[in-house]
């Protein structure tokens, strides 16, 4: 009976020799010292042991199981160390983990809001798909005005259109509160145009409305002077050119002294001095009329701002599509 146990060592050596992973040698555990392994069924046997051999028997059998053991924890210990070093060579390249960073459209917006903020201006929002009535009828457009022809204006259906600007958030803001309003709306606006430097079928813009007694042209120009001044610095003038919207009377478009020579004259200038930012002017009676409030008794100046157009002054960027290509080796530099 005692060869049995001879022959499972043989065994056991034998097959120890060829174990090559950590699976193999689980699979050599449980062959040998699992439940219902080779030498824990050894250990049944011993009812069928010769009296004067037991003690024998029980020994060399609980001999073996230790050995085994311990052959067992030495191996899988080897592996263990073995695949530890090939994890870790200390002599490759630290990995580099890359952080996002902010669109700077939405670097560039969220500084625009945060100098109107502080100037108390509240934040609003509005849908990018309007009514025929928002984008054009309450903001005083007539019947069958320019704008309001195919070229320029995105349809969804008759009367629904993708907003070609900011501007009806005013109205909606007018429409559920009374005055003293003071607002600006950011938002993506559409516009049928066929993309160039300068040109692109969406863009964005920031509106800006004061309502209240008494509002003046002289605090539009003040506020729009202080934007200039935080934003681009306290050197930057403004000035002011008669212009046409429906909805402001009188209206202007408003430039800034040229953010890169500081109003000298160069190529993105094109050598005026002057940039182009947006229109402003003061709310015509008309749109009061169409919120029912009072034109009587309440004044109140509105402005749009182009955030697009604001980022490339602020970044030096000359074409407003690399905007929306998202190319991350131009994304990579904000
Ligand atoms: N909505 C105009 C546009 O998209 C910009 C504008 C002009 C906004 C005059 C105003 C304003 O609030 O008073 O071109």
């Amino acid at each position: 009976m005692i060869e049995i146990i001879e022959n499972i060592k043989k065994q056991f050596e034998a097959e120890t020799e060829k174990v090559k992973s950590l699976s193999e040698l689980e699979e050599l555990r449980i062959k040998y010292l699992g439940r219902k392994g080779n030498i824990s069924n050894a250990f049944s046997l011993i009812s069928d042991v010769p009296a004067e051999q037991k003690p024998q028997f029980g020994k060399e059998l609980n001999q073996l199981k230790q050995q085994a053991e311990a052959v067992y924890n030495k191996i899988e210990e080897s592996f263990k160390t073995k695949s530890k070093s090939l994890m870790l060579d200390l002599t490759l390249p630290g990995r580099r983990s890359f952080t996002g960073s902010k669109h700077p459209l939405i670097q560039t917006a969220e500084e625009i809001k945060g100098i109107f903020s502080n100037l108390g201006f509240v934040i609003e929002d509005g849908p990018e798909i309007e009514t025929d009535y928002y984008n054009f009828g309450a903001l005083n457009f007539p019947e069958n005005h320019p704008s309001r022809d195919m070229q320029d204006t995105l349809f969804i259906s008759k009367d629904v259109v993708l907003r070609t600007h900011t501007s009806p958030v005013q109205i909606r803001v007018m429409e559920k509160q009374k005055p003293p309003i003071r607002m600006i709306a950011p938002g993506r606006v559409y516009r049928r145009d066929t993309p160039d430097a300068s040109h692109s079928p969406f863009f964005h813009q920031i509106e800006g409305l004061v309502v209240s007694e008494g509002v003046t042209f002289a605090d539009l120009k003040g506020v729009i002077e202080s934007f200039a001044h935080i934003m681009f610095g306290k050197d930057i003038n403004v000035r002011f050119r008669p212009s046409f919207f429906p909805f402001t009377e009188p209206s202007v478009e408003y430039d800034f002294s040229c953010v890169f020579c500081r109003g000298k004259g160069c190529k993105v200038c094109k050598g005026t001095g002057w940039v182009e930012i947006s229109g402003a002017g003061m709310v015509h009676p008309n749109v009061f009329k169409s919120v029912g409030y009072d034109p009587k008794k309440y004044t109140g100046y509105a402005f749009g701002m182009g955030v697009d157009r604001i980022a490339m002054l602020k970044y030096n960027i000359n074409d407003i599509r690399i905007f929306f290509e998202n190319d991350v080796r131009f994304l990579n530099q904000f």
